[in-house]
């Protein structure tokens, strides 16, 4: 395992007692595309932070290809590369001067640093903007400038957290590609996203953290798969009068699995039964029905079932 992590346990002891990290253990394999999914405030930046060693644990191991990341930090610095949630590029410096300066950093000749540059830039298709200041750069390309800058010097384990955050759709594809392109050099890739789709589309495996817990890790297929339906059906009711009754006679028809309350009505777990639609809507509208909205099951249809929230509450 490339990334092992243990017992991690962080409290932060401000004006308020915050435990942020609440006992996770998760294992990385060398070159997966890993995904820590889940909403604000979960703990996934303070999980991160202390893989990369910015934050100390309260409690808990880290190790980093072997290396313990309190032990010898500067050790596991070497095998770790950050694209931290906001631009951390040096404004004052060109594209090209981030990136070869990190190199100079991390201990390369000025020849190689130059070398690992133009290399570099050319793989991110940003040899045209070599020169440009950050500036000068959309959210997409700065991004891009983050990612090629972050693993300038040959991490074992790269570590994203939102890389998405804020970029438009456009830009998040090429992302999406450039992040995919390093597992061809054997790169590790941890990323952390409350997108659903992000964690979907582009990771092998993704654990679901929620209030400093992972509540469940497996591939986005299984996870999805065990929800037990194909559809969620939402109900916005007029009232909330007869909404029992409602339930048990949805509970009762075929290719409903489970139905629960909702602030608004009711949420139906369903299999892709034909016909379902329509029986649902007439069952429903001497109840009031106002709105139906219909999704297929997704990664956060598997974070509703597990907490009874959304996503992005
Ligand atoms: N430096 C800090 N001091 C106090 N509380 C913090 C600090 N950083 C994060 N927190 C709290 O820890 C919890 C987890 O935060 P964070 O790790 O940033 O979650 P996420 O990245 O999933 O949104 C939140 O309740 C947050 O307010
Ligand atoms: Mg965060």
């Amino acid at each position: 395992m490339i990334v092992e992590i243990e017992g991690l346990r962080k409290v932060y002891d401000g004006k308020q007692r915050v435990v942020a990290v609440d006992g996770i253990d998760l294992n990385v394999r060398p070159g997966e595309l890993y995904g820590l999914l889940g909403p604000n405030g979960a703990g996934k930046t303070t999980t991160i932070s202390i893989c990369t060693t910015r934050v100390l644990p309260t409690a808990g191991v880290v190790r980093i290809a072997g290396i313990d990341v309190v032990k010898t930090p500067a050790l596991a610095r070497k095998r770790i590369g950050v694209v931290p949630q906001y631009n951390t590029l040096d404004r004052a410096c060109t594209v090209y001067e981030n990136i070869f300066f990190h190199c100079l950093y991390f201990g390369f000749s000025r020849v190689d640093a130059r070398e690992r540059t133009v290399k570099l830039l050319e793989q991110f298709h940003l040899s045209e903007r070599g020169e440009a200041y950050p500036s000068q750069l959309s959210g997409g390309l700065a991004q891009r400038v983050q990612i090629a800058r972050a693993i300038a010097h040959r991490p074992s384990v790269l570590f994203l957290d939102e890389p998405s955050a804020g970029l438009d759709p456009q830009s998040r594809i090429a992302m999406w590609e450039a992040v995919r392109n390093l597992r061809q050099e054997g790169i590790t890739v941890v990323l952390t996203t409350h997108y659903m789709e992000e964690a979907d589309e582009l990771c092998e495996r993704v654990a679901i953290i929620d209030h400093g817990k992972i509540l469940v890790e497996d591939t986005p297929s299984a996870l999805k798969g065990s929800v037990g339906a194909q559809r969620v059906y939402e109900l916005d009711l007029r009232t909330q009068q007869g909404m029992p009754q409602l339930m048990s006679e949805l509970e009762r028809r075929p290719g409903i699995a489970s139905v629960e309350t909702t602030a608004s009505g009711l949420r139906i777990f369903a299999e892709g039964a034909e016909g379902l639609l329509s029986e649902v809507v007439s069952l429903a509208n001497p109840y009031g029905l106002r709105d139906l909205t219909i999704t297929e099951t997704s990664l956060e249809t598997v974070f509703i079932r597990l907490t009874g929230r959304e996503l992005r509450e």
